[in-house]
């Protein structure tokens, strides 16, 4: 496996930026600002992340999937590990990602990837999202830092 930048004339794999957001217009604000990375095995994309530069010193991970066939294999993990090089090689020293509150085992990712959280955006899902998002039962709301 390979992990490549999208380049010019490249397909934006949208298809699995909306497994990690359903929405289009969030996805395509994040693409405007940020880098879109791909994991590449063979000639088919199984991984993607969206890395934006949001301030000096920072970068955020904005959009992080793996196709269904390939999850539970460490390739989401190498994703991260990937996207701190990089963050690293802009000149910055800390990295952020936020995740829903009902995203139980992203948040069990990230930490194990070691993110700390640090804050929780109260309602973001609520001001930013048409329809209701529910996962493992639980109903979305809240941005965990
Ligand atoms: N409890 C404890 N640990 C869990 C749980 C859980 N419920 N669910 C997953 N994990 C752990 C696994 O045990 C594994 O850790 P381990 O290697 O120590 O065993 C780890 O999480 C999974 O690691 P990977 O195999 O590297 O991850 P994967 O390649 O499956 O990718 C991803 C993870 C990207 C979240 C994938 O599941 C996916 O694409 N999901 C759909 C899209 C999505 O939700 N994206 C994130 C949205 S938030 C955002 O983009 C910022």
């Amino acid at each position: 496996m390979r992990i490549v930048q999208l380049g010019e004339g490249d397909e934006i794999p949208y298809e699995l930026l909306f497994s990690a957001d359903p929405s289009k217009a969030m996805i395509n604000r994040y693409l405007e600002k940020g880098t879109c990375f791909m994991a590449v095995e063979a000639t088919k994309v199984i991984g993607t992340f969206i890395l934006l530069k949001s301030s000096e010193n920072t970068a955020e991970i904005m959009n992080i999937a793996v196709s269904a066939d390939f999850q539970n294999q460490g390739i989401g993990k190498r994703l991260i590990e990937h996207a701190k090089l990089q963050a690293k090689q802009w000149g910055c020293r800390h990295i952020e990602i936020g995740t829903g509150n009902s995203s139980i085992g992203q948040l069990a990712l990230y930490q194990k990837c070691g993110f700390r959280i640090t804050g929780v955006d109260h309602d973001f899902f609520i001001r930013n999202y048409d329809e209701p998002i529910i996962e493992n039962g639980i109903a979305c709301r809240d941005m965990i830092r």
